[in-house]
């Protein structure tokens, strides 16, 4: 089992949206039982709070519904408990590694760049409009995509 933790700012927008992606893609491959995903925001304004309605409306566009993910602050027991934490900008890496606990085990990377994506922000598109939504799907849709198709192939085989 490989746990995947997608984290931004509010974990309304970006996260929810990846992880939605990420779920849909891993459900598609009939990866349900080797990939498990969650999201978190590195702020707590909007803990408790559903995805922001654009994002909701985006994914649903898409065919993915996000509407039922309530926004939770990443915690300490995240560093222990997922393999991998992806950040979703610049910004939140410096953020996630500053909090990082001596215990922690999770690796921590940039999502585009975790992904085989050429690294890069998923820029922030709270204040901004619908487009920035759609072109939020587009990055984490192709980085889930490129996810599922990393865990497909399997590690790297071992030369002799
Ligand atoms: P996210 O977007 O990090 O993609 O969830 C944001 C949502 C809320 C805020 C900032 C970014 N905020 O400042 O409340």
């Amino acid at each position: 089992m490989t746990r995947l933790l997608v984290v931004c700012l509010g974990n309304i927008c970006r996260s929810p949206m990846a992880e939605g992606a990420l779920r849909a893609r891993i459900e598609a491959a009939g990866l349900g039982d080797a990939i498990e995903v969650d999201s978190c925001g590195t702020g707590d304004w909007h803990v408790g709070d559903p995805p922001d309605p654009r994002a909701i409306r985006n994914a649903a566009g898409h065919g993915v519904d996000i509407s039922g993910l309530r926004a939770r602050r990443l915690d300490t027991a995240d560093y222990r408990d997922f393999d991998v934490l992806l950040c979703a900008d610049a910004s939140t890496l410096r953020i996630v590694r500053g909090r990082q606990p001596a215990d922690a085990t999770g690796e921590i990377a940039l999502f585009l760049d975790w992904a085989g994506q050429g690294g890069g922000d998923v820029p922030d598109p709270y204040t901004g409009d619908a487009a920035g939504f759609e072109s939020v799907w587009q990055l984490v849709d192709a980085a889930a995509e490129a996810v599922v198709a990393r865990h497909r192939r399997g590690p790297p085989a071992v030369r002799a």
